[in-house]
């Protein structure tokens, strides 16, 4: 089977951690680079993070490109308080690797001139998205699909009572990249909820600093489970009958008001992909052979 051209953009994260661990360990993928942003961290720990776990997962040939530090509009919060201080509960070697010096949106802007289409897979803020789509409207042709993580669209949200945190720390991108006419599957909290690594019914990892990060996890977290939910993304690429699809028209808030971020129904809203259903113990069972019992060059 072709695999799929990827472009993974991250704010890593302990989910987004694993999350990148499967798509490495997924020959379904081709991973082109990955992009970073804030979200969970500020960008320079986020990008810092990246290159550590490629470092840890061996794969160092896969470029990474830093992105944004901040929102369109105001400023990044974090999400230091659940994924740690930094973005990780473990502390891995300070990277090796330099960052490299061209940006995350002149990269995807001068990859996407030629070439094969690409589909990008947002685990963070798109914040990075929606620049790339604002500033460079024409290479939106060359994107096959964006599979986001984000939105709650039937449960409540993650970050305030309706709205999940990678759409709350960038409405206005996301709305903006729902509009960009490139097709779009939203994965958010109405199943990845679903979807979590509980610390009884989960094998020892493998890998050395995986069994470190979700053993961490797990004394840090009430309830010693980690919620699967940039994993979960990756698998909408890589097996894609995991998940249940919906056409739905969704808007964004981006007001000031308390529903900032909230993602609804609403029939003057754009058409998108939702994953509204899914198959638990697939994902579940993917997850294992691909994190869980995963080989990283050892
Ligand atoms: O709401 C969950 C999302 O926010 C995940 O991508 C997690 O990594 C955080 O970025
Ligand atoms: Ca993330």
């Amino acid at each position: 089977m072709t695999p799929v051209n990827v472009v993974i953009d991250t704010d890593p994260g302990v989910d987004d951690f694993l999350a990148i661990a499967l798509a490495l360990n997924s020959p379904e993928l081709l991973i082109e680079a990955f992009t970073t942003t804030g979200g969970n961290a500020a960008l320079r720990h986020t990008n810092a993070n990246m290159l550590r776990i490629l470092e840890a997962l061996h794969r160092t040939e896969i470029p990474v490109y830093r992105g944004a530090q901040r929102p369109l509009n105001g400023s990044f919060g974090d999400a230091e308080d659940v994924h740690g201080a930094g973005g990780l509960p473990i502390r891995l070697p300070t990277p090796l690797a330099r960052p490299l010096a061209a940006r995350a949106v002149q990269f995807l802007a001068h990859r996407l001139e030629t070439g094969p289409p690409v589909t990008l897979i947002a685990l963070g803020p798109p914040t990075n998205l929606a620049r790339l789509f604002r500033d460079f409207p024409g290479s939106s042709q060359s994107v096959e699909r964006v599979v986001l993580m984000g939105g709650a669209v039937d449960v409540p949200g993650n970050v305030t009572p309706h709205a999940e945190f990678n759409v709350w720390s960038d409405p206005e991108a996301t709305a903006l990249v729902l509009r960009s006419g490139v097709p779009v599957t939203l994965v958010g909290s109405d199943v990845c909820n679903r979807v979590r690594a509980h610390a009884d019914q989960t094998p020892v990892p493998a890998h050395p600093v995986i069994r470190r990060l979700v053993e961490a996890q797990w004394t840090a977290r009430p309830g010693r489970y980690i919620t699967l939910y940039d994993p979960l993304t990756v698998m909408a690429v890589v097996r894609p009958d995991i998940l249940g699809l919906e056409r739905l028209a969704i808007s964004v808030d981006v007001t000031d008001g308390p529903e900032r971020g909230r993602t609804s129904r609403d029939a003057g809203g754009t058409v998108i992909d939702v994953a509204m259903d899914v198959d638990v113990e697939a994902a579940i069972a993917l997850f294992s052979e691909r994190v869980i019992r995963g080989r990283f060059g050892q």
